[in-house]
């Protein structure tokens, strides 16, 4: 179901040295979707990794795997993500000129399509482009790191992209800065899907994160 919560830990704050084991981890502990930071430190003054830590964490779960592309130019690297075992791509609005073809390719690859938007990037960006996608992932950090403070001036925007897709089967994803303490407040301005990192990877023990998180989250949800 299109809005149910859904929580989705991003494995940029796992421990790279036993990324497997992490990814199993998160799985075990009740995560919805694995979510993988794809940087190219050209789109955002950061690098992680490319398509072979898709496949690994592919080999590692059943769930489905969300790659956040915040590559620029990302349409050369759609299929390799695909092959890799990708089953949501999200690209940035920003990252090219034609996000429509974009949202084409991959669901031509037989993936869901996403779009994500910086906080400064105004949701009128994706107005046009709405039957074209499973997922807007609305970003409450500027993209390149984990660990970073929420941007409350987001839960406007989260609201107004809410409006936007109405009742179309589109998630709302929210990533950044994302913790049990404001996940009602995210829930209530419209989001149904949580990216985690720090405050799952972060913890001792991921079950009882990852419940909090979702509970946080359905306290607020509508
Ligand atoms: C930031 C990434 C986020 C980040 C979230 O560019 O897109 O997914 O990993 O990490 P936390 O939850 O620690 O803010
Ligand atoms: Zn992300």
């Amino acid at each position: 179901m299109i809005r149910a919560v859904k929580i989705a830990p991003s494995i940029l704050a796992a421990d790279f040295s036993r990324l497997g084991d992490e990814v199993r981890a998160v799985d075990k502990a009740g995560a919805d979707w694995i979510h993988v930071d794809v940087m190219d430190g050209h789109f955002v003054p950061n690098i992680t990794f490319g398509p072979l830590a898709v496949s690994a964490a592919r080999a590692a779960t059943k769930k489905p795997i969300d790659v956040h592309l915040m590559i620029a130019p990302a349409d050369p690297y759609l299929e390799a993500f695909a092959k890799a075992g990708a089953d949501r791509i999200i690209v940035h609005a920003e990252a090219g000129p034609h996000l429509d073809r974009s949202l084409q390719t991959i669901r031509g690859l037989g993936k869901k399509a996403g779009v994500a938007i910086n906080p400064a990037t105004p949701e009128g960006a994706v107005a046009y482009v709405l039957d074209r996608l499973d997922t807007i992932l609305t970003m409450t950090v500027n993209p390149g790191f984990g660990g970073q403070a929420f941007i409350p001036a987001m839960l406007d925007k989260i609201k107004r992209v809410k409006a936007m897709i109405g009742d179309r089967p589109i998630a709302l994803e929210v990533d950044g800065g994302v913790a049990t303490a404001n996940a009602t407040e995210i829930a209530a301005a419209g989001a149904n899907v949580f990216v985690a990192g720090s405050s799952i990877f972060e913890s001792n023990d991921y079950a009882k994160a990852i419940a909090a998180l979702r509970a946080g989250a359905t306290a607020g949800a509508r």
